[in-house]
């Protein structure tokens, strides 16, 4: 029932996969409910959505307003971006400071991530790490789901840092980094590289990369003569750290989510998952 069809027009052309199939579940909860429930506005709002074309559930459109579905395991997209429909879900971006240490609690008492979501009551946790003297952009879920496959390299979600390094930076460090260093755990490459601001002796440079080994941003930058002196992280995907000051958390948005969710998979890593 839920196959798409390939069908053929008129003259025998092969037409797109018809996707309008039946995505209905008797038993499931009808459709502009389990968009209002998810935050996308009231139940007429909804209607509205549905009926304009907007809506897609498990990548099929959908523009009557009988349809039922199960929130469950159903795939609803609105505009192309993949909804959260289970609303115990919590998504924060956290401007981590600096000194504080990456994990939910520190066996060594040091200030740890917890501080900042105590008022939280979902068991929450961080999606990667940032060292200790790295700032910025951390991701706190209780979506294990996501958090794991974010983490794997096969998604290949770019990370975007701020470096205030040693300089003046030399002309040819760009292409260095995007061509590949070598780094005792093997080589790293960046996705690409700026010089964006300089002063004597010293440079801010952007460096996007979408791995996640220990320190690579720091071995990378001191493997071209160039020390890392701060490092912030300003964005994960399509999540900005914008002005989101040291210690404070805020959600995600729905369209952050929607496109971090919807993040498809990338090549198969290579060397069993290490790049
Ligand atoms: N690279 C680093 O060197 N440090 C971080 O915290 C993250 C990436």
């Amino acid at each position: 029932m839920r196959q798409a069809r390939t069908t053929r027009g008129r003259g025998g052309d092969e037409r797109e996969p018809d996707r309008s199939g039946d995505v209905h579940d008797p038993d499931g909860v009808r459709l502009q409910k389990v968009l209002a429930g998810a935050g996308l506005g009231s139940r007429r709002a909804c209607e509205a959505l549905i009926e304009s074309g907007r809506v897609r559930v498990d990548g099929r459109a959908v523009r009557e307003l009988g349809v039922r579905v199960d929130p469950g395991t159903a795939q609803v997209e609105v505009d192309g971006l993949l909804l959260q429909l289970d609303t115990s879900k919590v998504y924060l971006a956290l401007n981590k400071p600096r000194g504080v240490v990456s994990t939910m609690r520190d066996e060594q008492g040091r200030e740890d991530l917890s501080a900042f979501v105590a008022d939280r009551p979902e068991r929450l946790f961080h999606v990667g790490r940032l060292d200790t003297d790295t700032e910025g952009l951390i991701l706190l879920t209780n979506d294990g789901d996501l958090a794991h496959r974010l983490q794997h390299p096969s998604f290949e979600v770019p990370r975007t840092y701020l470096a205030e390094v040693a300089g003046p930076v030399a002309r040819d460090v760009g292409r260095r980094l995007r061509a590949g260093v070598e780094l005792e755990d093997g080589e790293a490459r960046a996705d690409s590289f700026r010089l964006v601001d300089s002063v004597p002796g010293r440079a801010v440079v952007e460096v996007v990369l979408h791995e996640g080994r220990k320190h690579v941003v720091r071995r990378m930058l001191a493997a071209v003569g160039h020390p890392v002196l701060r490092l912030v992280r300003t964005r994960i995907g399509p999540v900005h750290l914008g002005d989101l000051r040291a210690g404070a958390t805020r959600p995600l948005t729905r369209e952050e989510l929607g496109r971090l969710r919807g993040a498809p998979a990338a090549r198969p890593a290579r060397r069993g998952g290490e790049r």
